[in-house]
């Protein structure tokens, strides 16, 4: 029987970056190396302020590294052709749900009957079907980051950013969000790399979850959850690598 090999979508070799600041050289990313595959669900976890935004600003090629190469499977150009949602809701104000959706078909020249119809698609998606004239002012949280998501499918990016896309959601609405992301995701098979700082949020999510160290930031360890899907956070086998990974957190700071 052959086992098909996932292939490689992004590969980081030795990343570093550093800030100068009032207080001397800011070593933030000290030699960062992994690989993204094909369709996973890749969880980068480290503690808040170690780096893991100016780590996703990287890969998106917002931000330069000063040593060590992003390198992108298919060579792409990636700007403006990956899908980034924000820790902060990113969107636009001013605009309706589905303006905001199509933003990125609009800055491509896409013909705007094209943009509108792939647009109408990722807010079905997203579970925001009848919204789409609606103001982010009028809209929940937990609908403002879903409007997040489908901007970035609307990229028709084959790889989405997500950082720490739920920070600012409550308990509750945060669990809700989990779940959507998930279906979202087993629906429209893409590969996701997900900031959290949150532990059962990574066990929860992770084909992969990659463990980042504070001051600087580096690689520490990886886990890959051997637990079946949908997750169960009572489930021993969860919490058995939710203490794990915590304890190693801890030891990372
Ligand atoms: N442009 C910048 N100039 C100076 N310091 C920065 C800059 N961007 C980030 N930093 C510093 O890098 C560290 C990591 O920041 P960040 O990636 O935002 O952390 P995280 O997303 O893990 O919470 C922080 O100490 C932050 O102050
Ligand atoms: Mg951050």
């Amino acid at each position: 029987m052959s086992v098909a090999i996932p292939e490689t979508k992004v590969v980081l070799k030795d990343i570093k970056k550093s800030f100068t600041t009032k207080n001397g050289t800011l070593q933030v990313l000290d030699g960062i190396s992994l690989e993204v595959r094909e369709n996973e669900f890749l969880v980068l976890f480290g503690p808040g302020q170690c780096g893991k935004t100016v780590l996703l600003n990287v890969m998106a090629q917002l931000e330069e590294p000063d040593a060590g190469q992003v390198i992108y499977s298919d060579n792409r150009k990636v700007y403006g052709n990956i899908g980034v949602v924000f820790q902060q809701y990113a969107i636009y104000p001013w605009k309706t749900v589905l303006e905001n959706v199509e933003m990125n078909g609009k800055f491509k020249g896409v013909p705007k009957e094209k943009r509108r119809k792939e647009a109408m698609e990722y807010i079905k998606l997203v579970g925001l079907e009848g919204f789409e004239k609606s103001y982010p002012s009028q809209l929940s949280g937990g609908m403002k980051q879903r409007v997040g998501i489908a901007r970035a499918y609307a990229t028709n990016s084959d790889i989405i950013l997500m950082d720490e896309p739920f920070g600012a959601l409550d308990a509750q609405t945060r669990y809700q969000m989990q779940e959507e992301i998930l279906r979202i995701w087993q629906q429209k098979k893409c590969t996701i790399v997900f900031i959290t700082n949150n532990v059962e949020e990574a066990v929860t999510l992770g084909d992969r979850i990659v463990l980042l160290s504070n001051k600087p930031c580096q690689v520490v360890e990886e886990f890959v959850p051997d637990l079946p899907r949908p997750r169960n956070n009572m489930d021993p086998r969860f919490l058995e690598l939710r203490n794990e990974i915590a304890s190693k957190v801890d030891l990372a700071l």
